[in-house]
């Protein structure tokens, strides 16, 4: 940790030969804190991914992130806080229901987008007049930002188009030679990014599902879930959260969601990989043996699991990934939402032909 900033001022985020890994403690997120405060990027454990954390307020850092990443100007960052007190200064109004969901759910996997106010620049906000907001629950985040004293902006810290990072190694294979530092949390909690919600009016609008769920939200209103969290956007169609119209989560091999289960689903898997080399499965809760993965048996664990297994699919040198449709509700929405956009809103059909097993 004897890395003195002043010596090597400029590393220019491209430039680095190498990007240390360090495990969090007081020193590393003292450390991680100077880095920031001088404008570099730092790559943070949260609870749901790991994020590429920059100064949300200084546009030259928040530059940084798109460049590293290879992120579309035009898809806004979420911006991280540790207190509610970090809240009014990023925002010109905060509504009832809001602050009823940070008292129930902050820290925690919910960000809610409200109007900006002028100190959040443009970068930061992908040009929208919104700001999405977030207080994580990972202490690792919290200590690095209140060091910090400034709100970070921190997009999950993958290359813009792969599955995020639910490990400092994941974050370690896209970021190596890109960012100076890189936090060690151990495993994320969650698995899946946060929950994105907007207010129209009293409702609630889910624009991406996570980990506190529709069912969860309903608690405190209506709630609706965006059309594009299920259905492939229109070709220039205008959708409400610019990241749901770009390509995500995406291993090298085609994934498809298979609609079926139990034995249907098998047997069909069994079936294809007799004729197919570099095919692998990722069952729900199915015994592993050859090319089935357990990708987990309830949304819970899938939503851990999914990111790792995806990249694990391009370490097998897979061409096709067969995925079991995982339910529809609950944690299931954010499974099954980031599972389209990593296939491309590819699904095979099954019930319909065998009927439901
Ligand atoms: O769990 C998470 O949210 C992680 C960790 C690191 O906190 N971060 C994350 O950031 O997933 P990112 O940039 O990968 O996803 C942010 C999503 C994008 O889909 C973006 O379009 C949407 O939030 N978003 C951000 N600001 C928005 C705004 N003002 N209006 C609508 N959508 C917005
Ligand atoms: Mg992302």
């Amino acid at each position: 940790m004897e890395y003195d900033i002043r010596r090597e001022p400029v590393y220019g985020s491209m430039r680095l030969d190498k990007t240390r890994l360090v495990p969090y403690n007081r020193e590393s997120a003292l450390e991680a804190a100077e880095l920031l405060k001088y404008g570099e990027l730092v790559a943070i454990p949260t609870e749901t991914v790991y994020g590429l954390a920059a100064d949300a307020l200084n546009e030259n850092a928040v530059k940084q992130i798109f460049r590293a990443k290879g992120r579309p100007q035009d898809n806004p960052l979420i911006v991280h806080i540790a207190s509610m007190k970090m809240l009014p200064p990023l925002v010109r109004e905060i509504p009832d229901t809001a602050k009823a969901l940070a008292e129930r759910f902050w820290g925690g996997p919910l960000t809610m987008i409200f109007p900006k106010s002028d100190k959040v620049p443009c970068i930061t906000s992908g040009g929208l007049d919104t700001v999405a907001v977030r207080m994580p629950a990972s202490e690792a985040a919290c200590e690095i930002i209140k060091r910090c004293g400034f709100p970070l902006a921190a997009p999950s810290a993958n290359l813009s188009g792969k599955p995020s990072p639910t490990t400092a190694r994941h974050v370690f294979e896209d970021m190596n030679g890109r960012i100076p530092l890189i936090i060690d949390g151990g495993e994320c909690e969650v698995g899946v990014e946060s929950t994105v919600i907007c207010f129209k009016g009293d409702k609630i609008h889910i624009l991406r599902p996570g980990g506190i769920t529709a069912e969860m939200l309903s608690e405190f209103g209506e709630v609706e879930v965006d059309r594009a969290v299920t259905a492939q956007p229109e070709k220039d169609e205008r959708v409400l959260s610019p990241g749901m119209k770009y390509k995500h989560y995406s291993p090298k091999a085609d994934v498809y969601v298979v609609n079926a289960h139990g034995k249907t689903f098998e047997e069909y898997c069994i079936k294809r990989s007799r004729f197919e080399n570099d095919l692998i499965v990722l069952g729900a809760g199915v015994a592993e043996r050859g090319v089935f993965h357990d990708y987990g048996s309830t949304p819970e664990i899938q939503a851990q699991r999914l990111f790792a297994l995806l990249r694990k699919a391009d370490e097998l040198g897979a061409k096709t990934v067969l995925v079991e449709m995982p339910e529809h509700s609950g944690m299931g929405l954010a499974v099954y939402n980031r599972l389209l956009r990593a296939a491309g809103f590819k699904i095979i059909e099954l019930e319909k032909e065998y009927g439901n097993n």
